[in-house]
């Protein structure tokens, strides 16, 4: 029998071992494999920065704040995902896509589906804007440059004020958003306005967490796309304004540079002024190349933050 005096103590590499081992027994593989995973690299983090009591007491803290602030209109879960890169690491695994074909980027926390159905040429506005106005067109592609005739694109941005509809108690639902499907050509158009840069919602936890590191909370000018077609990949993307400030400091790490568009300035004398812009405008051209295969998971909001 051994003595107390002859056992050796526990080490911090005997807990891990001990938790890991503890899944060995775990029926889902998968499921086995991510929690064992998991574990190695949470105990391997907090053993790399020798993490102190009073730290992880404060993550805890920030941990039940963000549950607290979390409901069906504020999502602060998501905002950690996106300000830590991981919603554009779990994107960018899942959605490889040939070159040429239109990259993927974050859905994001305000997509709300089942926007109005709208036709060709019409506009997204459903209330007065003071931003400038946009003609936004180009054509859905397969990869071999022939036209998608059974695509539609689903579309979200902000107003002149920074927010997006779903933002505000008041004003219409679908003001800025709409689902357009393409012409027999593969051709769309629709009228916008030219989106400006915003800061992501940064009054709670992940706000906190960006001030005490010196990091911003804004996002560069875009326009939110998903291009959706019978037989080929869904494609949820933005078309971010080249000249927006922040496209090299994305709080949410979403710029991809084949995503940046030209918004051309126009004059309200232009012949090719669309019914319904007045005064000084601006044109947008931007063609979406989809991959063919299976559509993927249907895409649903994931909770909003407003
Ligand atoms: C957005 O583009 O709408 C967005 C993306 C990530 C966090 C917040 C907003
Ligand atoms: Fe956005």
């Amino acid at each position: 029998m051994t003595t107390p005096t002859e056992q050796r103590p526990i080490t911090p590499a005997d807990i891990t071992e001990a938790v890991i081992r503890r899944y060995d027994a775990c029926i889902d593989p998968r499921l086995r494999e991510l929690m064992q995973a998991l574990i190695a690299h949470l105990h391997g983090f907090i053993g790399d920065v020798g993490l102190t009591p009073d730290e992880w007491a404060a993550a805890i803290r920030v941990l039940t704040d963000t549950g607290h602030i979390t409901n069906e209109r504020r999502q602060e879960f998501i905002l950690w995902s996106d300000t830590l890169g991981v919603s554009m690491l779990v994107d960018a695994i899942a959605n490889q896509v040939p070159a040429g074909a239109t990259e993927s980027t974050v859905l994001g926390p305000f997509y709300v589906p089942n926007s109005p159905q709208r036709e060709y040429g019409e506009s997204m506005l459903d209330e007065d804007s003071v931003g400038t106005p946009a003609w936004v067109h180009g054509r859905v592609l397969d990869m071999d440059g022939t036209p998608i005739p059974g695509a539609e694109l689903d579309l979200w941005q902000n107003d002149a004020d920074m927010l997006y509809a779903v933002q505000k108690e008041e004003g219409p639902e679908g003001h800025l958003r709409g689902r357009y499907r393409v012409r027999d050509d593969g051709s769309f158009g629709f009228v916008a306005v030219r989106p400006v840069p915003y800061p992501i919602p940064n009054d709670g936890p992940v706000g906190k967490m960006l001030d005490a590191t010196g990091r911003h909370p804004w996002r560069p000018a875009h326009i939110h796309a998903i291009v959706r077609a019978p037989g080929f990949r869904t494609t949820v993307t933005h078309f971010f304004d080249e000249e927006s400030e922040y496209l090299d400091s994305d709080t949410v790490f979403a710029v991809k540079p084949s995503l940046l568009r030209s918004f051309v300035e126009r004059s309200p004398d232009d012949p090719e002024r669309p019914p319904g812009i007045e005064g000084p405008w601006v044109s947008m051209e931007s063609d979406v190349v989809l991959v063919s295969g299976d559509a993927g998971a249907e895409i649903v909001d994931h909770g909003r933050t407003a």
